[in-house]
């Protein structure tokens, strides 16, 4: 490309000729400066390299680069993976990582990405996105990597809520008044109403995240009682605690390894369901909390589903073959379950093409049925759901999607039809704090970032916990910011910038609403 043709892509020529006016407008002591504050923002470089998750295996990370700064991103990733999912790509040579590499997804960004990406404005993130999408040209993202693709759309995606910051605020203020990440995506999807989500607490791993022998592959509880998140957090902590201690008095301290996810992982005899639900029950008990904690399941039933039928021994070493259940044995015993347990939510009580049970089991109306293995948040697998009513909720994985934008519209979509959004981590995760912010914004009501341990899992809630508590700081800081601004009054900005204070003051009131009981609401 040449110089002339980047100037017209970009528009820059244009963009120039306004900065210079904004300076002359202004009189300002120093043109520059003020020039470099008016000129918006635009991508400069994209860089990644090869990281481990919280597994030990390679993943993407991000370095995107504009005017105002850098911002960092990478992807995670799963146990399970389907056909209708985009494709993250993995390098396969065996000699190398086994075969997990991921060097081929980091030369895409670091060269066709970077130079498709470089002069675009980060806060459009529709465009940043459908700029990969047609520079990858498959359905499923193949050819650059799902992986690649997701991590630079969650970086631009920082960069844009970064870059309406700086030019909404005077660079003074920017680092105490940043228009958060939430914010943003709230903007991007046309959001008002926000809130905070309902936190979905593994307790207990089992499935593909265990080495244990239980089937199925998680046991979560949701502490809708609570009065605010800080609230609920701590109510997942100390039930956490409280099962493990129970588990050792059953079972001896060995079995408080965790899985995959940070949920122990005890081994638990032949009810399989039955067993590591009581143990549940009795650490709610313990904490005094009682209803205030509901329980929900993760049956990831596909991973032990042998034709028609499932085996609930799957894991177990000595398979006696004695412990197949038909279709109707699981949807007897869901009903047991959720008659003697507060279970309020099931994700994937079948094999994820049995959509015909799954319709069934959603319209005794029990609980929330969740899609995940089910509809791998792929829209035309969500569309389909929402016209046959199979279930009532989105487990959005945003890795599976493949872009912020077509996970917002997918959230959308399920929001439309009135079902439940649980916004969910990866087995395979980082550090990357992304989904709660996502969750915030989108205000999806629940998130689903494993157990209240592990730093890849608390980067989560003690994101969403800082977005609590940063946004009430802010907000009883106010009159001594007001206080600070205060001589300053007499010039344009600053009435400006006191204004946004209480622009923002007014929302922050909204923002810290913890959902609770009203945690499937669309
Ligand atoms: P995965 O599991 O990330 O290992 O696919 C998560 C889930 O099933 O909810
Ligand atoms: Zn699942």
């Amino acid at each position: 490309m040449s110089v002339q043709e980047y100037l017209d892509k970009h528009m820059l020529s244009r963009k120039i000729e306004d900065a210079v006016n904004a300076a002359v407008r202004a009189k300002t002591p120093d043109p520059s400066n003020h020039m470099r504050k008016a000129v918006p923002s635009v991508i400069t470089k994209v860089k990644a390299r090869q990281i481990l998750d919280s597994r030990g295996i390679p993943t993407v990370e991000v370095d995107l680069y504009t005017n105002k700064g850098m911002f960092r991103a990478s992807a995670p990733s799963g146990a399970t993976s389907g056909m209708y999912e985009a494709i993250e790509l993995r390098d396969g040579d065996k000699g190398t990582y086994l075969g997990n590499g991921v060097s081929r997804a980091v030369r895409n960004i670091n060269e066709k990405i970077c130079e498709a990406l470089t002069g675009m404005d980060p806060t459009l993130q529709a465009h940043v996105d459908q700029a990969m999408i047609d520079l990858d040209k498959t359905e499923k993202k193949n050819e650059l990597g799902a992986n690649a693709i997701l991590a630079v759309s969650i970086a631009a995606c920082k960069a844009g809520a970064a870059e309406k910051e700086a030019s909404e605020l005077s660079t003074w203020l920017f680092s105490i008044l940043s228009v958060p990440l939430y914010k943003h995506i709230a903007d991007l999807s046309g959001k008002t109403n926000l809130n905070l989500p309902v936190p979905a607490f593994t307790l207990i791993s089992g499935g593909k995240h265990a080495g244990n022998n239980l089937a199925i592959q998680e046991i979560m509880i949701l502490p809708v009682g609570a009065k605010k998140f800080e609230e609920a957090v701590q109510m997942g902590s100390e039930t956490y605690h409280h099962l493990k201690a129970v588990i050792t008095e059953k079972y001896g301290a060995h079995e408080c390894n965790v899985g995959e996810d940070g949920g122990l992982a005890p081994n638990v005899a032949r009810h399989v369901f039955r067993e590591g639900l009581d143990l549940v029950k009795e650490a709610i008990d313990r904490t005094g909390y009682k209803e205030r904690i509901k329980i929900a399941l993760d049956v990831a039933a596909t991973d032990f589903c042998i034709g028609t039928k499932y085996d609930l021994d799957s894991k177990s070493p000595n398979k006696s073959g004695q412990n197949f259940k038909s279709v109707e044995d699981m949807i007897e015993m869901y009903k047991e379950l959720c008659k003697d347990y507060p279970i309020v939510s099931i994700e994937d009580p079948f094999d994820k093409e049995d959509w015909d049970h799954v319709k069934y089991f959603s319209g005794l109306g029990l609980c929330q049925v969740v899609g995940d293995d089910l509809l791998m948040s792929n829209p035309k697998r969500i569309e389909r759901a929402i016209r046959e009513t199979a279930c009532n909720a989105l487990l959005l994985k945003v890795n599976q999607v493949g872009t912020v934008t077509e996970a917002i519209e997918v959230v959308k979509m399920a929001k439309d039809a009135h079902w439940g959004v649980v916004v969910s981590q990866r087995s395979g995760e980082t550090e990357d704090s992304f989904i709660a912010d996502l969750s915030v914004g989108l205000a999806t009501g629940q998130i689903k970032a494993g157990a209240p341990c592990r730093g890849e899992r608390l980067a989560k809630y003690n994101q969403v916990l800082f977005l609590s508590t940063d946004l009430s700081m802010l907000s009883s800081s106010f009159p001594y910011l007001m206080k600070m601004c205060g001589g300053f009054l007499a010039t344009n900005l600053h009435q400006e910038v006191v204004l946004q204070l209480l622009r923002i003051e007014e929302e922050l009131g909204e923002h810290s609403i913890y959902v609770g009981d009203d945690w499937r609401q669309s």
